[in-house]
């Protein structure tokens, strides 16, 4: 199965994108047992089908140690040339407090030395406090390392839009910012989209599927008990779900979309990550993979072979009009991490 080019972006003039990305978030463990031989041949199914990108991070448990063993074992399979062909997104999140130089260097190198690269394809920065500054610290030391040339392409994950123009402010290239973005959760709309359309900057958007629950397989069922939230995947959404509206609300969103999916003969996690990949600066949605566990290759690829139309936007907006405000609910783009 090959995907079509429209499933590309070209997200930085070195750097072309499969527009559906592989999250490593499912392998840290919160998600299930990932057997590792079983996770990294996984890997060469999706890299073959067409999904060559991957989002990461430093505390995905062995995500990118994964990326490492997987790029060994495709020179053996294909040759170094080609390992062009893999995008791998990680991201630093320190802890709270003073960053030096040395520590970015530190941070850098484990990244580089795990992942099996000599330069990052991009760094994506988390902060989780906004009252200490020294984000603006760390970012301009993550600047000289990348043009020392260690870091491709400098990027954030969940900064709010007030932060994001501080830092561009200061004169630091953000090329796009990580945020949760679905049908459920809509606040990218409110400000961030506009604002990274007048700065070229683009958003990498997750929690796009609801950890799954976006999907016929959660259609008619009652509110799921504890038990059953199985992930911390699931578990976040769920919440997410109560906060937009409740289980009742989300079942008439599930009974929306089931007949546009049966009309273009895709899925309704298809509808949903295509509404947001069509949202002006979405360059990626990133769907996680419990790779060797659960793979929805083929039902992912179908996000590329229909266009939703005018009648189908406005049946879905008739139930998301039902629903509650989450950025007055909750705040901008990752003010649930703060
Ligand atoms: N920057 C951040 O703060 C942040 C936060 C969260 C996530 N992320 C990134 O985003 C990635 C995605 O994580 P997420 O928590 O947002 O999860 P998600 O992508 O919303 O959900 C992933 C789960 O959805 C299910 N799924 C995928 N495709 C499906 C389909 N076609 N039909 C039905 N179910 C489908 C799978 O469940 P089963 O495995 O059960 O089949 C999969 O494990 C992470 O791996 C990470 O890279 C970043």
């Amino acid at each position: 199965m090959a995907l079509p080019v429209s499933s590309r972006f070209q997200f930085a003039p070195d750097v072309s994108i499969c527009r559906i990305l592989n999250g490593m978030w499912q392998v840290s463990g919160a998600h299930g047992h990932i057997d590792p031989r079983r996770a990294i041949a996984e890997m060469f199914a999706y890299h073959d089908a067409g999904f060559t990108s991957w989002d990461l991070a430093d505390h995905y448990g062995p995500a990118e140690d994964f990326i490492g063993e997987f790029r060994r074992e495709f020179v053996m399979r294909h040759s170094a040339q080609r390992l062009s062909e893999i995008q791998a997104f990680t991201k630093w999140v320190p802890r709270p407090g003073r960053v030096t130089r040395r520590m970015v260097d530190d941070a850098i190198g484990r990244s580089l030395s795990r992942m099996d690269v000599e330069c990052l394809d991009l760094l994506q920065f988390h902060w989780w406090d906004y009252a200490d500054r020294s984000y603006l610290d760390a970012l301009k030391h993550l600047a000289d390392v990348q043009h020392e040339g260690k870091i491709r392409h400098l990027a954030l994950t969940n900064f709010d839009t007030e932060r994001l123009r501080i830092i561009t402010d200061a004169g630091i290239r953000i090329v796009s910012n990580q945020v949760q973005y679905s049908l459920v959760d809509r606040r990218p709309e409110a400000a961030m989209e506009g604002f990274c359309r007048d700065h070229n900057i683009t958003l990498l958007t997750y929690g796009t599927v609801l950890g799954g629950l976006l999907s016929e397989k959660y259609h008619g069922r009652p509110a799921l008990y504890r038990g059953e939230l199985n992930t911390a995947s699931l578990q976040k959404y769920n919440n997410m779900i109560d906060a937009w509206g409740g289980w009742a609300l989300f079942q008439e969103l599930l009974g929306a979309l089931k007949p546009i999916a049966d009309k273009h003969q895709a899925s309704v996690a298809d509808v949903g990550i295509r509404y947001i990949l069509d949202r002006p600066t979405v360059a990626g949605v990133i769907v996680g993979t419990r790779l060797g566990v659960a793979q929805h290759i083929a039902d992912n690829a179908r996000v590329f072979s229909f266009a939703l139309d005018a009648e189908d936007r406005s049946s879905i907006d008739v139930v998301l009009a039902k629903s509650r405000d989450l950025m007055k609910a909750i705040g901008d783009c990752g003010d649930e991490y703060r």
